[in-house]
């Protein structure tokens, strides 16, 4: 391994799944993070933020981090059920999923508002998890490049670095829905996104900013995936939801 890659990331997106006793999911996480695992692979779960504090709590000296899915721009005031950066680190958080495209479509996020999240991130002392992908009708006509670098460059601010800053590539017909982009697409995109990061955070650091690749990973797709060029880790959602699963999925750094 070169010294200039990174350490992988596997993190569980929970999406709005989750009560207080699904900490029993993260407790078999833990049990089941041994050395071997630890030694390859970082591992976060991001829950709903109601879960934020409890399973952080949880999670003190297992070297599992926590996450939060999203957060607002400002650090306080009038906006009803909103919740900022500094509240998710104050409750535990050390990533925040931001853009990620479940809240670009339902709640119309733009670049511009993902940008000012991911500084909102990086202003609370949070690793920001900024999303990006194409839709079906984008990949058919042949656009994936061209809107995976928009959505970069109007998404990442100019503070970025390999510490505060992950990016997750997730086609938004992927998520879901049990399809995966061939090997040789994810390798074109993360290519393409390596090479956007020597713009926007510098030749030095770009070599060291996680990748990730999203959308329908499993345990039997993970390893083919893990495996591609420019891919650090992986950005579960429905398969985080089952600790054996989520396990299963980071062993295959295990080799
Ligand atoms: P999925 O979701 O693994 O259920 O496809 C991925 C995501 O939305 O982050």
């Amino acid at each position: 391994m070169s010294v200039d890659r990174p350490r992988p990331l596997v993190a569980g997106n929970w999406k709005m799944n989750g009560v207080k006793s699904s900490a029993k999911v993260l407790t078999e996480i833990h049990a089941g993070y041994t050395p071997g695992l630890k030694a390859k692979v970082e591992l976060a779960v991001c829950p709903p933020a109601t879960l934020v504090s409890l399973l952080s709590y949880a999670s003190v000296g297992s070297r599992v981090a926590i996450g939060a899915q999203d957060c607002h721009a400002k650090e306080s005031g009038a906006f009803t059920g909103d919740l900022s950066a500094e509240m998710l680190a104050d409750a535990g958080a050390t990533y925040v999923i931001v853009g990620h495209s479940e809240r670009r479509q339902y709640h119309k996020e733009r670049d511009v508002e993902v940008c000012a999240k991911a500084v909102a991130a990086h202003r609370a002392g949070l690793t920001a998890i900024v999303c990006v992908g194409e839709t079906r009708e984008e990949r058919e006509s042949g656009k994936t490049l061209s809107v995976v670098r928009k959505q970069l460059r109007g998404s990442i601010p100019v503070d970025s670095n390999s510490r505060n800053l992950v990016v997750a590539y997730e086609p938004v017909w992927a998520i879901g829905t049990g399809l995966t982009p061939t090997v040789a697409d994810v390798a074109e995109v993360h290519a393409l996104i390596r090479d956007e990061l020597r713009r926007l955070v510098g030749k030095a650091d770009a070599p060291k900013v996680r990748i990730l690749y999203g959308g329908s990973v499993k345990p039997s797709n993970a390893a083919e995936l893990m495996a591609v060029e420019n891919v650090n880790g992986a950005l579960v959602g429905g398969a985080s939801l089952v600790a054996a699963d989520f396990l299963a999925i980071a062993g295959a750094y295990l080799g």
